[in-house]
């Protein structure tokens, strides 16, 4: 029996149960993502394909070579940008951007005069997801002078680049509302569309692991977005980070994660809104608990 999979541009060996469950292993520890045995397949090619351009025969020897030392890290860091679910795009989740605004106008006058409004893309791919929310700012909040900033984070340094770049093919225009197609918020050149360099410099990409967010520094956030990253983790580590995150809102910051994504969660700090369109979590403030009341 012929133990390879032919994978397009070679072969690609098998992969037997052990390095089966040994790739998986390391990529939820390291990731969180829980890679069912139905994605094995993907695995395999995915692996195969790097292996011949590194060289590596075996996926064991390819396992050996990502844990050892800086050049592992570094290899490590490729490996993530192909085994990651990437898809994003502006504005994917129409109701929650709704909300966004929303919130903003709501915000806008809750903030004091100096106060900048933060705002954190968590798990933001190739910033789609930050520059829709930057948008929303610029549009609600640019106007009266109010101050922005939104982060985006990813565990991938190959999608941030992208993001740094804001850079996008002219097909995304088809995400974007009106508001943002008619303004000076983006230019269109040779089939591609640029974000402005005021939108751009209101946001800022980095490295963050969800795993590990207690190294990072974000806190006091006035909306923390967080969709299509903890649907490929375990139940109890979207518990723990969204327990986390949670932490991380300035009081009446509201957290939005993808409908369903959490369905059973509740967090003491933390007001659920009420609908059915969008999954919102809005941080109780500190002297009154009315907060949610007023929407
Ligand atoms: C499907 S994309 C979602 C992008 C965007 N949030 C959206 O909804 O369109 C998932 C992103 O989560 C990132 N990701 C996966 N595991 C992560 C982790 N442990 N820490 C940070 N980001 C992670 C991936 O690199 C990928 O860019």
């Amino acid at each position: 029996m012929n133990h390879s999979l032919y994978s397009g541009s070679g072969i690609v060996p098998e992969m037997d149960d052990v390095q089966f469950s040994r790739w998986q292993s390391l990529l939820e520890e390291r990731t969180g993502m829980c890679l069912p045995a139905q994605r094995r397949s993907f695995l395999q090619t995915s692996l195969g394909l790097r292996m011949q351009e590194v060289g590596c025969d075996s996926y064991q020897e390819y396992y050996d070579r990502i844990l050892s030392g800086p050049a592992g890290a570094i290899e490590w860091n490729t490996l993530v940008d192909r085994l990651t679910v990437q898809e994003t795009r502006f504005f994917r989740d129409p109701d929650a951007f709704a909300f966004v605004e929303q919130h903003m106008r709501h915000m806008q006058r809750a903030l004091g005069e100096q106060e900048t409004f933060e705002a954190w893309s968590v798990g933001c791919s190739s910033g789609e997801e930050a520059y829709s929310l930057a948008m929303v700012a610029e549009e609600v909040l640019g106007h009266s002078g109010r101050r922005f900033a939104v982060t985006g984070t990813d565990i991938s340094t190959i999608v941030l680049r992208k993001a740094r770049a804001g850079r996008y093919m002219s097909r995304s225009l088809q995400w974007l509302p009106e508001f943002c197609r008619a303004s000076d918020m983006l230019t269109l050149d040779s089939g591609h569309i640029q974000i402005s360099d005021s939108i751009r410099k209101s946001c800022c990409f980095s490295q963050v692991n969800i795993l590990n967010l207690d190294a990072c520094p974000l806190e006091q956030q006035h909306l923390i977005y967080c969709q299509n990253v903890l649907i490929y983790f375990r139940r109890w580590r979207r518990r723990e980070i969204l327990n986390v995150l949670a932490q991380r809102l300035a009081p009446g910051g509201v957290l939005i994660i993808g409908l369903g994504e959490m369905v059973d969660w509740q967090h003491p700090l933390l007001e659920p809104v009420r609908s059915s369109r969008v999954s919102a979590f809005i941080r109780k403030s500190e002297t009154s608990t009315g907060e949610t009341a007023r929407r």
